[in-house]
């Protein structure tokens, strides 16, 4: 039996756990029906200590020395970043070479046109672990859901936004303190950019419902909001009222529209994501045969996301084994209208500092009422004394967006309403 040789890019947390588990030659042999030998491995340096180290002098920094070796058949990335990321894989493709890869930058802005090439070239490209770490996601959408029309997804799945939220709920501590935290445990990378202000959950979000819907959607028509303007006293409001509030990634279709989105949401409590916590991820997902599905595991780390690197090794070979290639091809071919972020129809929660005097209350609701939002819950929260201010919770049920924001303007400019510190939207069963 003669082994497929496999190019490693990158050496790092996956890349270090998929090189160990390729080591187990007999373990893998026996799952691929071929030896699968690790033949190269591109990093940037050659001395940095790793959690597993191959062999030395299968190490190199020069990426030709892997993408142009004709006796490499597959190319295993995971590097990271767009560049030169996105470059490799499109190398590797061209040269009739099958990619993994986890990287959901790079899929989430190309994955499409880097699927089509790889389709004319007649070669695979497997990215289960680009979303969820070892949370088997693509390949339910691919393959297990393939008898559905897919009409929802509703995600947790950063686990470094769910860790901080986490610390503000529970315990009432502040954004800063809480991603402090997070960067000391090193559930934060120490620019945490791309997790508390959404980009990687709108990546994550972008590869299931281009997939789910079978349409390209791109990053930049995800509607996006971080977590760092959250505030602690929401939380603990919120659950007065039976809410988490979550980073939610959502996606629905609806007769010929979808919405994506991505921003911080009350989920009643009693909704299978509030119960998401720390690091883990879950995706609920809604086919029309099956009902909802719910995936739950954890979405990050060596382990985990090299367990979905490595069975895409080994499911890929054993399709070229059998001259297999494309055996279930992706498509992006249809073309819903994508509904604008203020069509969008939602819940709300918004909190108001109010004038505690009579008559603030008839004030606040006639604003409402006048925009056709009806009220599921108000409450008056603490006094603040040096303000003479009350505080008000109101639950709103489900509303255009434009006319909730409208309602946030004109609340505003009450002469009552001092102001509108928090405004999120709510998610309901009814919409
Ligand atoms: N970590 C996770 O939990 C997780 C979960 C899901 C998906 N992913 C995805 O998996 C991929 C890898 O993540 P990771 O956490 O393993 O990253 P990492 O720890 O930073 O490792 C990256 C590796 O790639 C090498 N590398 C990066 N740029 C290079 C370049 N220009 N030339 C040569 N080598 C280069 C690095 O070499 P040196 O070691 O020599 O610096 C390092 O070995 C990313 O796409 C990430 O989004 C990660």
């Amino acid at each position: 039996m003669t082994a497929v040789r496999v190019g490693l890019l990158g050496l790092g947390t996956v890349g270090s756990q998929v090189a160990e588990r390729l080591s187990r030659e007999a373990f893998v042999t026996e799952r691929a029906g071929v030896p699968v030998e690790l033949a190269r491995v591109l990093v940037r340096d050659l001395n940095k200590p790793r959690a597993y180290a191959p062999p030395r002098e299968l190490l190199t920094t020069a990426p030709e020395e892997i993408l142009d070796d004709p006796s490499i058949a597959v190319i295993v990335e995971v590097m990271g970043g767009m560049e030169p990321a996105r470059s490799h894989i499109e190398h590797a493709i061209e040269s009739g070479k099958a990619v993994v890869t986890a990287n959901k930058e790079v899929m989430a802005h190309h994955g499409p046109t880097l699927l089509e090439l790889a389709k004319a070239r007649g070669v695979d490209v497997y990215f289960e672990a680009a979303v969820g770490g070892g949370i088997p996601l693509i390949s339910t959408f691919k393959i297990d859901l393939l008898a559905n029309e897919i009409s929802r997804i509703e995600a947790v799945i950063n686990g470094t936004t769910n860790f901080i939220i986490d610390r503000m709920a529970r315990d009432g501590v502040g954004f800063d303190a809480a991603l402090a935290e997070a960067q000391a445990l090193g559930y934060a990378e120490a620019d945490a950019t791309y997790d508390v202000e959404g980009f990687d959950a709108v990546f994550k979000l972008c590869i299931m419902s281009s997939i789910a819907f079978r349409t390209r959607i791109h990053p930049a028509e995800v509607y996006r909001e971080g977590i760092r303007d959250l505030d602690p006293v929401d939380f603990a409001y919120a659950a007065e009222l039976g809410y988490a509030i979550k980073l939610l990634a959502q996606a629905r279709a609806d007769g010929d529209e979808v919405e994506v989105r991505v921003h911080p949401t009350c989920v009643p409590t009693s909704h299978l994501l509030a119960a998401v916590h720390g690091a883990y991820n879950a995706v609920l997902i809604e086919g029309d045969l099956v009902g909802p599905v719910l995936l739950y595991g954890q979405g990050a780390g060596g382990r985990p996301t090299a367990s979905a690197v490595v069975g895409d090794i080994i499911d890929l070979v054993f399709s070229m084994r059998k001259g297999i290639s494309n055996r279930i091809a992706v498509d992006f071919s249809r073309a819903p209208r994508r509904r604008p972020m203020d069509q969008v129809r939602t819940a709300a929660y918004l909190r108001l500092h109010v004038a505690d005097r009579a008559g603030v209350l008839a004030e606040v609701t006639r604003v409402l009422g006048e925009l056709g939002i009806s009220i599921s819950s108000i409450v008056q929260k603490a006094l603040i004394v040096e303000h003479a201010a009350a505080e008000l919770v109101i639950l709103t049920h489900p509303a255009r967006e434009c006319d909730l924001l409208a309602a946030r303007e004109r609340l505003a400019s009450l002469s009552s309403v001092y102001a509108v510190p928090a405004f999120l939207r709510a998610l309901s069963e009814a919409r």
